[in-house]
């Protein structure tokens, strides 16, 4: 079995990583206990966060399987990110050590911007709460947090660099200013969501788009819960095709994402769903005919809105994401 997609840099990267966000709903104990079950079931890839807050359980987990022999740390490829109240000049290395010194590591295999504004929200939120200090895009702003996740790469403390939350605008405002370009991009990817403008100006780019909400983030916080949303796993395009293979419908939101590229990351606590989401895209690949299917089947329907890191007056979650293609609030 081939368990390599994507050569980043002079890595190959698993067709899929495991997820660590608890979603406010499961505790650090909970993530770290399906990391342990994850690297047991085979996983390499773990999508790790400082924000997240079980760094230093999941970190044991780590310490766990490498001294019992269930893999070596080279054979693992770990992200983390820094969070939107560290992006001060000296913050985002400080940040990173702590991640290194929760995660037991040497290195991360790519330290991420996770979100492209210094906007803090508390861990928990609601969705209508507004941290008044929020303040709209700036390339200056993310080229200063940019150096510092730079020159954690000269350090090698980080192999590769990511950002996340982008959009083409605001790519293109910051990719010629980077020393050090970004390797892997992390983006809402599901059936119901595909951006295939940005995904394919990552691809043409030779950046590996790493999808995050890849079954549509059943389990998400109610601040990212709104009227309208569209349920993946109930769309009639992945119900046929789940029923022509025998299988749950959130399995082939992963097929599908895996063979388009995308490197999906889900989510679970559950040791049946785990194994699952890692066999489901080594085996039984859907045909050419279902991945048109699908790709028909887009309906723009993001998710994480992200409402909560708005600024004052900005008009509405929207301004987060520059749909007329240019960037909302704009400061040099
Ligand atoms: N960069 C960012 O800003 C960002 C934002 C969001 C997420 N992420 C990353 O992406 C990861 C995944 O996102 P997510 O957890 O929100 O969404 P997700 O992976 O789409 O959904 C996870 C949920 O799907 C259900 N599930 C998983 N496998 C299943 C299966 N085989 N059958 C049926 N249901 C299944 C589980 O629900 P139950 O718990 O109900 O079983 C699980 O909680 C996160 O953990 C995080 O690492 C990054």
């Amino acid at each position: 079995m081939d368990t390599t997609l994507t050569t980043v840099g002079k890595s190959q990267l698993p067709r899929i990583g495991i997820g660590t966000f608890g979603s406010d709903t499961y505790g650090a104990e909970n993530v770290s206990d399906a990391v342990a079950l994850a690297l047991r079931a085979g996983y390499r890839l773990f999508d790790c966060a400082s924000v997240y807050g079980n760094e230093d359980r999941i970190g044991q987990v780590f310490a766990e399987a490498i001294g019992e022999g269930v893999c070596r740390r080279e054979d693992m490829f770990v992200i983390s990110k820094v969070w939107n109240d560290m992006h001060g000049e000296g913050q985002v290395l400080r940040s990173i050590e702590k991640s290194l010194s929760d995660l037991g590591l040497g290195y991360v295999d790519a330290y991420f911007l996770h979100w492209p504004f210094p906007n803090y929200h508390a861990p928990g939120c609601g969705g209508d709460e507004r941290n008044p200090d929020s303040v709209p895009f700036s390339t200056g702003r993310f080229m200063a947090a940019w150096r510092q996740i730079e020159e954690a790469t000269d350090r090698g403390l980080a192999r590769y660099a990511g950002m996340s939350n982008m959009t083409i605008p605001k790519l293109e405002a910051v990719l010629p200013l980077c020393r050090v370009r970004p390797a892997l991009i992390e983006m809402e990817l599901h059936p119901a969501f595909q951006q295939p403008g940005l995904f394919d100006y990552c691809v043409a780019r030779g950046i590996q788009p790493v999808g995050f909400c890849p079954i549509g983030s059943p389990a998400r916080p109610t601040r990212d819960r709104a009227p309208g949303d569209i349920v993946d796993t109930e769309m009639p395009e992945i119900v046929k095709i789940a029923e022509a293979h025998g299988i749950h419908p959130a399995l082939v939101c992963l097929k599908w994402s895996a063979q388009r590229g995308a490197l999906p990351i889900p989510f679970s606590v559950k040791e049946p769903q785990i194994i699952a989401n890692l066999a489901s895209v080594y085996e039984d690949p859907l045909t050419d005919e279902e991945m048109r299917a699908i790709g028909a089947a887009d309906r723009d329907c993001r998710l994480v809105k992200g409402q909560v890191f708005l600024w004052e007056g900005a008009r509405g979650w929207e301004d987060l994401w520059d749909l007329d293609g240019t960037i909302a609030g704009s400061a040099l």
